[in-house]
């Protein structure tokens, strides 16, 4: 009874040029280690989930990429929705879909977007954490321990003397202000929300039903429609109706069924370029090549990928991305990083 939601919609917009609507970060090999996102992630979960288990929710425009990188996958597998609505209304769809299939059913969701090298010990984790909400209605987060004042994260707050492997919640904040972080990071007994979450799809529905219950009431009335010819023109008539909220402020926030494992792995959620050049070797020099060739002269700190394998060539500069893809070169210092989705913005504007 294990199944698994993959969510595969989102945009990737700090990771222009390379990552675009037509191909989001997810879909690509931003790593360059042979296999894109999507694949590793899909490939990871089948290690503990029957592969025909595993439904992938997305946006109506990647249903073909999805086919292409994994072969054998069934229609209904993929669920396309007609409209980005964030996290919430994508989860509880899947929760409803499963649901139907199968009454009892545990499911893990997943983003398709992060890094995890060790496969043993998350998969470890995510054991834990079915056999916990198998036996108890809960939510269960994987927590990532803090090591900067990050503010687009969900941040754990847990019992300090709580000794339990799978420890009780005390508050979940999702994406708080800088001086909160602050305070998360100092007080010791925060973790990160790593995006992960387990449940059985029957509690989750009944969550929703409280927290949610708009939303709740336009999905529920889809139940007979799952997987028939009228699945889809319910959708589209009813899916862009849903409010657009993430899962963590629609119900991780409220609820006080959630649960948290502390994990010890390596996780990268690759948010940016730089934390892409962090899980890559450098050169003795600092430089970072994904995809390319670099010949460099007193130039450090860089950051380069190209489309098709380019030669790069820089003399005298420093502590830049370099990013080109076949319409684009984007050059922008590592220090303005987190403009790079704004100037994203600017350029799809004005071009
Ligand atoms: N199907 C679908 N539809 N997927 C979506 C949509 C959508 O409308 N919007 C986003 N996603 C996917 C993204 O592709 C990503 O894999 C995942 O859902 C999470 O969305 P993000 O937009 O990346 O969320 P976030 O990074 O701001 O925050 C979440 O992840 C953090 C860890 O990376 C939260 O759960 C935080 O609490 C958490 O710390
Ligand atoms: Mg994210």
């Amino acid at each position: 009874n294990y199944y698994g939601i993959i969510m595969a919609g989102g945009v990737g917009s700090r990771f222009w040029p390379s990552s675009k609507a037509s191909s989001p970060k997810q879909f690509l090999d931003i790593l360059g280690v042979g296999e894109t996102l999507f694949q590793t992630t899909f490939n990871r979960l089948a290690r503990l989930i029957p592969a025909e288990n595993i439904y992938i929710l997305t946006n109506e425009k990647y249903v073909d990429m999805i086919k292409d990188q994994v072969p054998n996958i069934q229609d209904e597998q993929i669920v396309p929705e007609p409209e980005m609505r964030n996290t919430a209304p994508s989860i509880l769809l899947g929760a409803l879909k499963i649901h139907k299939k199968n009454p009892d059913a545990l499911t893990v969701i997943a983003p398709s977007d992060h890094w995890i090298k060790e496969e043993e010990a998350f998969l470890a984790s995510v054991q834990t954490a079915l056999d916990s909400a198998e036996k108890n209605d809960r939510l269960l987060t994987l927590g990532i321990e803090p090591t900067t004042p990050n503010t687009g994260y969900g941040y754990i707050k847990y019992d300090k003397n709580d000794e339990a492997e799978v420890k009780k919640v005390q508050r979940f904040t999702e994406k708080p202000n800088l001086k909160k972080a602050e305070e998360f990071l100092k007080a010791g007994n925060y973790v990160w929300n790593a995006g992960i979450f387990i449940w059985r799809a029957e509690f989750i529905i009944r969550l929703f039903e409280k927290y949610l219950p708009e939303m709740y009431r336009l999905f529920e009335h889809g139940n007979s429609y799952w997987n028939t010819e009228e699945e889809k023109e319910f959708l589209a008539k009813n899916y862009p109706r849903a409010a657009n909220i993430s899962i963590d402020y629609g119900i991780m926030e409220k609820s006080d069924s959630v649960f948290v494992i502390p994990v010890k792995y390596h996780w990268s959620d690759l948010g940016t370029w730089s934390s892409v050049q962090s899980e890559l070797p450098q050169d003795e020099i600092g430089n970072t090549v994904v995809n390319g060739r670099l010949i460099a002269e007193n130039s450090e700190n860089n950051i380069i990928s190209t489309s098709n394998k380019k030669i790069v060539v820089l003399k005298d500069l420093s502590d830049y991305i370099i990013v080109e893809d076949e319409n684009v070169l984007m050059i922008v210092p590592k220090s303005e990083e987190q403009e790079i989705k704004r100037i994203r913005e600017q350029v799809m504007k004005d071009y």
